[in-house]
């Protein structure tokens, strides 16, 4: 029987700015999942956070973009929005997007990565969840997991992994998606997933057996219609061992704290610092940017307690380095790259911008 794993996740208000969930939001959706692992609507579910973002992780036998789980999802981030609005919280509701449900929370605000697979006897899976981060921010991680021997051994040593793995990248600009093979047609790829904000990796699928190794939440091609759509602070769920990389391997990528898009103001580059759940609550400068990796194995469909992968003195060096970068980048203030380039920004909207707009002469 194939088991489905449904990230889907929102920020319906942040405590305080945009730093962290309320305790109170994140006991009222642990509530609503526990319910729904009770009355058997799914096999088991956990609440968890980055930033002041909320991820549900559930896990269930129905199905991707099944109208009862998302039901559950939409209702859950909707009475925790009232909460929300109820304790004042910055931007209560902000993922919120569409009016009401409509069967899907595809396109009506909250994002969702969703991966079905046949349970084996061991299987670990890994959950990352995202903060002050844009669409995209996964694609380079991804990559060298599924795709760079210098970070995955097992593309030469273990015969599975050999084959290769496609990956599924949609193009937000045009509305269409492509899939590229590696290691053949790796030069392709990059020359799209290099630019993330327009070419995102939706899904990696292993060569071998057709089997999805990996997903992220950045909308599908139907509903790739802007940012704020669910698609910041993006979730991705990753496959291990077997057919797929190690866990070591699929954490390997985060040693080095890569720039992203993101930051104050969703405007800003800076370093994606790996953290234990607890310390995702991106103060300084509304970043660094947080990236949290739970581990689960999944056990007869449940998640089982989830292991926080990156509470891990090996990440120490990448933390500190996230902190100089940040000092550095932080030194160019107004300028980019600091600041992203214009067309990123749609800046010619900003105040500053439009007042001097009646000034320009011919040059
Ligand atoms: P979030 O996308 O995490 O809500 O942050 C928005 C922002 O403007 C931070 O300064
Ligand atoms: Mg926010
Ligand atoms: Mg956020």
């Amino acid at each position: 029987m194939s088991q489905t794993l449904s990230v889907i996740k929102a920020d319906i208000g942040g405590w305080v700015g945009h730093t962290a969930v309320h305790p109170e939001l994140l006991a009222h959706t642990q509530a609503a999942l526990a319910r729904a692992v009770s009355d058997g609507l799914v096999i088991d579910a956990q609440a968890h956070t980055c930033g002041d973002d909320l991820f549900l992780i559930i896990s269930h036998e129905r199905g991707e973009n099944d109208e009862a789980v998302h039901r559950l999802a939409w209702e859950t981030f909707e009475s925790g929005a009232v909460i929300a609005k109820r304790l004042g919280l910055h931007g209560a509701g902000q993922d919120l997007v569409a009016d009401a449900f409509t069967g899907s929370v595809r396109g009506a605000g909250p994002g969702s990565a969703e991966l079905t697979l046949e349970e084996r006897p061991s299987e670990p899976v890994l959950v990352f969840l995202s903060d002050k981060t844009a669409v995209g921010a996964f694609n380079l991680p991804l990559y060298r997991m599924f795709a760079d021997p210098f970070n995955t051994p097992g593309l030469i040593m273990s015969e599975p992994l050999h084959d290769g793995f496609s990956f599924e990248v949609h193009d937000r600009k045009e509305q269409r998606k492509i899939v590229l093979t590696t290691p053949d047609e790796a030069y392709g790829l990059l020359g799209l997933i290099g630019s993330p904000g327009r070419f995102a990796v939706k899904r990696v699928i292993s060569r071998r057996t057709n089997e999805v190794a990996a997903v992220c939440s950045i909308g599908d091609g139907s509903q790739l219609t802007g940012r704020y759509l669910g698609e910041d602070d993006p979730a991705a769920i990753v496959r291990c061992q077997g057919n797929f990389p190690a866990v070591g391997e699929a954490l390997e990528p985060f040693g080095t704290p890569w720039l992203v898009l993101g930051g104050m103001r969703d405007s800003h580059y800076g370093p994606w610092m790996p953290v234990a759940e607890a310390q995702a609550h991106p103060s300084r400068f509304d970043g660094p940017a947080r990236v949290v990796a739970l581990g689960f194995q999944l056990h007869e469909g449940r998640l089982g307690l989830a292991r926080d992968l990156f509470e891990d003195p090996a990440y120490d060096r990448a933390r500190a380095e996230a902190n100089r970068m940040m000092e550095y980048m932080r030194m160019h203030g107004p300028f980019e790259p600091h600041l992203a380039a214009m067309d990123e920004m749609e800046r010619e909207s900003l105040p500053a911008t439009a007042k001097l707009a009646t000034r320009w002469t011919r040059a």
